[in-house]
């Protein structure tokens, strides 16, 4: 091992257990459900992205188990070299015509995604302009790009109209936006970035991530939310979150977008596909989450409930528009150890604190989904206590 990588390294580890930053790792010894085991401890699962409990369906693990049966493993191979299966074609289809765009190309992740798309369709002489919020996938595909990017605040359309009308010599305009927000629980407002998008001849490009499988009449997202289907020219999305929790990610968009994806999308070129397995757990939760509405309607029934509860203990909640309920907490040190009591007392829901939010904004980040029973929510009641314990209410 070379000495000054060793050291480099660190001191960069003793840097991060100063600031109370340095992350012990958990596991699941179980389903990732509304009560899982982690790290040995049984635990109500309160920070869980599997929103419509379709991680754990019974139809999606038959799915996943019968395509293994039929695909094997994988392609092993990055798709120009062999070829993608009918499976990643179905999954196309079935992924634009949730989306309602013309067509689909499939990524490993929504991070691949993202940084595949931001790269491709911006270079030299456009401009990216980008929500302060965004994942970190699409600052890092600002970063690959060759485009500048401009930063406006938080879903401050006064400032992106600015930054719209200042720009409007680049050769091409994108905006880029998290459909929900997923450290702040809240959407962009679709429709009028949207408007200002045909203003200025900008183009549009949304992550719905968070919002796939939530918002919308059928779950399809923060565009079937405001209504603007057709109105975003590319939207990406990630498979491991309500749409089966297995990985793998998608951008959807016009046929000759997703054309030009394919020919210059480097995150797609230079890297394998979704497994098989995964894209059988995509399509199996594409079809339950149409076959079963009512997994929805109990998603936002529990977000209601839980919402309603945990304003009343006094704690300070974020978001609203999403089924991630941040509880705002500021300091760094007293948000972690409400999440480690938490976890003592058989509730998980994880802190996040600097560098992923700003300092002094640290929260525990709760999310709820369409599998918790009252019974799980209520353990609202061991929140209220041990926040008061602490003396954060
Ligand atoms: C808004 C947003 N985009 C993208 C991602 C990444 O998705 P994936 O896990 O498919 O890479 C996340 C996951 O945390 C996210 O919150």
């Amino acid at each position: 091992m070379n000495p000054e990588l060793q050291m480099f390294v660190q001191n960069e580890l003793n840097t991060l257990r100063e600031q109370n930053t340095y992350k012990e790792r958990r596991y699941l010894e179980s389903e990732q459900g509304p009560r899982a085991i982690l790290n040995g401890k049984r635990v109500v699962m309160l920070c869980t992205n599997n929103y419509l409990g379709l991680a754990n369906h019974p139809r999606v693990k038959e799915k996943a188990i019968q395509a293994v049966k039929d695909y094997g493993c994988g392609t092993a191979s990055v798709p120009e070299v062999c070829g993608l299966t009918d499976l990643h074609a179905e999954l196309c289809r079935r992924v634009a015509a949730f989306s309602n765009t013309e067509d689909a190309l499939l990524y490993s992740s929504c991070s691949t995604a993202n940084m595949g798309v931001v790269g491709a369709l911006a270079g030299e002489g456009d401009v990216i302009i980008s929500d302060q919020y965004n994942h970190a996938s699409i600052i890092d595909g600002c970063r690959l790009s060759k485009a500048r990017t401009v930063v406006f605040p938080h879903n401050d359309m006064n400032r992106l109209e600015q930054v719209l009308r200042d720009e409007s010599s680049a050769r091409l305009r994108m905006i880029v936006v998290d459909g929900v927000f997923s450290m702040e629980g809240d959407a962009a407002p679709l429709d009028q970035i949207v408007s200002l998008a045909e203003k200025y001849h900008a183009f549009t490009v949304v992550d719905e991530s968070h919002a796939a499988g939530v918002l919308g009449a059928r779950g399809a997202g923060t565009v079937e939310h405001y209504r603007l289907q057709g109105k975003v020219d590319v939207l990406t999305g990630t498979f491991g979150k309500a749409l089966g929790g297995a990985g793998g990610g998608y951008a959807c968009a016009s046929r000759e977008v997703i054309d030009y994806l394919y020919h210059r999308s480097r995150t797609f070129i230079f890297s394998n596909t979704m497994p098989p397995s995964v894209i059988a757990t995509a399509l199996a939760a594409l079809d339950v989450l149409a076959e079963e509405p009512q997994l929805l309607k109990k998603l936002w029934e529990n977000e209601r409930y839980f919402r309603s509860r945990l304003e009343a203990t006094g704690l300070k909640v974020g978001g609203g528009e999403a089924a991630i309920l941040p509880i705002l907490i500021g300091d760094h040190q007293k948000a972690y150890a409400l999440s480690r009591a938490l976890l003592e007392e058989g509730v998980f829901i994880t802190a996040v604190g600097f560098p992923v939010v700003a300092k002094g904004q640290a929260r525990l980040r709760a999310q709820v989904s369409a599998a918790h029973t009252k019974e799980d929510l209520d353990a609202v009641t061991i929140i209220q206590d041990t926040a008061a314990k602490l003396g954060i209410i």
